[in-house]
């Protein structure tokens, strides 16, 4: 999201008021570079799974910076290598649109979470059908090399997951060539 944002957008974007609560053995779902690592509690232990290898360094480098061990696999979330109901919480900003398979992904996140535990994300989601912005993320969503569905109506997909509970709010913000991009930011709770 670049330019000037709105203050619920602002709001809705920020990274560490996201993550910044979770306790204890945390997941992140694609990383990429690790751009939240500075948000996590410093006590937390943290693992990511980020299915591109070549990311794998960058993060390595800012958890030096920060002083935090991390443990790194390079896998997708639909085969997260993580036993049963081993973590705290999982959180996934700006992945659930790249990730092949959105549906096997949520059943592994909710695998994987403690009973009780939350999912936090934060996603980029479809925008209102027979707007501008929905029009060029359907072209967008077929570009061969895009890896992204800007298109998916993830918000609806989260709630017919099998969670407990799923609690967004949804706002817009300002993305390339100015378009209003709708965004949901919320938990699912196992
Ligand atoms: C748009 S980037 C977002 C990176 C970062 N989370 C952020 O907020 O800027 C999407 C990330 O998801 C990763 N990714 C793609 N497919 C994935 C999958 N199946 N499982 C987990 N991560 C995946 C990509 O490699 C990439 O790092």
């Amino acid at each position: 999201m670049d330019g000037v944002q709105t203050g619920a957008a602002q709001k809705l974007l920020d990274r560490q008021s996201l993550v910044a609560p979770l306790r204890g053995r945390i997941l992140e779902i694609g990383p990429g570079r690790g751009v939240n690592l500075p948000h996590y509690p410093p006590e937390a232990e943290w693992v990511g799974i980020e299915p591109a290898g070549s990311k794998h360094r960058a993060i390595r480098r800012r958890a030096r910076q920060l002083g935090r061990s991390v443990r790194l696999h390079a896998a997708g979330a639909e085969e997260i290598p993580l036993a049963d109901a081993s973590v705290d919480a999982v959180a996934g900003t700006f992945v659930l649109c790249s990730v092949r398979d959105v549906r096997a992904a949520l059943a592994e996140i909710r695998r994987v979470l403690r009973p009780g535990a939350t999912f936090v994300f934060l996603e980029h989601v479809a925008a209102p059908a027979g707007t501008r912005t929905r029009r060029l993320q359907h072209v967008w969503t077929r570009v061969p090399f895009a890896q992204c569905r800007p298109d998916q109506h993830t918000g609806e997909i989260l709630k017919g997951a099998d969670f407990t509970r799923v609690d967004y709010i949804e706002t817009t913000a300002r993305g390339v060539f100015g378009l209003q991009v709708p965004l949901i930011r919320g938990t699912a709770v196992r």
